[in-house]
């Protein structure tokens, strides 16, 4: 069963303008990791924020477990329901590493008894050291900062997690931690994974891989162009 449903979506930024998503269908599982893959400016960070309920579409619709998400309240969707790594990391530059993730926490109104404690343990699990925990995160280094905003995003626990070029400026070994970070969300934890990337190493841990050009250019539906083994 999909928990995440694409129908005949089309949206352009402009009621004169192109369209950047074209009659689009696409479902999304739990428990996988999807791929999507695309030319610069193919519009699949534009496909993210629909995804996110960050804009509307201007046709078709989305539905997360049968239900429109723009008929639900999309703040409430985005607090419980969707967890985004954005590409940019969009963290709080003044703030640590901890009180990053208990933002996060607070703005998403999910109760824990002791919140510095829960955020941090989530740092820890993605690898933050004891000594960075604390540090303003513009001190941090790219693999660093790209951890707290994973942590930010399943601070939560949402079913779903959605990732904007997640492994972009990291070094190969950072780049497989974060891969592994991925991996264990979708196929121990159980979470629908989404991940846009320009990276061979994601798409080959991914179960399904998706080319936006490729679903834009020849308007098939929900065409899957190759599948990791
Ligand atoms: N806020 C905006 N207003 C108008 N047009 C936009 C806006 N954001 C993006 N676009 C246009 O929509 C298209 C898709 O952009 P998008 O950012 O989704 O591409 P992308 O596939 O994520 O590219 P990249 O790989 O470079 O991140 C581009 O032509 C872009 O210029
Ligand atoms: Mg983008």
């Amino acid at each position: 069963m999909s928990i995440l449903k694409i129908e005949n979506m089309s949206f352009a930024y402009s009621a004169n303008s192109r369209k950047v998503i074209d009659g689009l269908n696409m479902e999304f599982e739990e428990g996988k990791v999807y791929a999507l893959e695309g030319r610069s400016g193919a519009g699949k960070t534009t496909l993210l924020s629909l995804l996110a309920a960050l804009t509307s579409p201007t046709e078709g619709t989305i539905t997360v477990n049968g239900e429109n998400v723009f008929a639900k309240d999309t703040y409430a969707y985005r607090a419980s329901d969707v967890g985004i790594v954005f590409q940019n990391y969009n963290l709080l530059p003044k703030l640590n590493a901890v009180e990053n993730v208990e933002l996060s926490l607070d703005i998403s109104g999910r109760d824990v008894p002791d919140k510095k404690q829960y955020a941090a343990d989530i740092l820890r699990r993605l690898g933050i050291a004891d000594y960075d925990l604390e540090r303003p995160v513009l001190q941090m280094s790219g693999g660093q900062q790209q951890r707290v905003a994973i942590a930010r995003a399943i601070s939560y626990d949402p079913p779903i997690i959605l990732a904007d070029e997640p492994t972009g400026n990291l070094d190969s070994q950072t780049e497989k931690d974060i891969i592994g970070i991925f991996d264990e969300l979708a196929h121990r934890q159980n979470k629908c994974v989404i991940i846009v990337t320009h990276s061979k190493k994601v798409a080959s841990m991914a179960d399904e891989v998706y080319s936006i050009d490729e679903m834009q250019t020849r308007r098939t539906p929900g065409v899957q162009v190759k599948t990791a083994v």
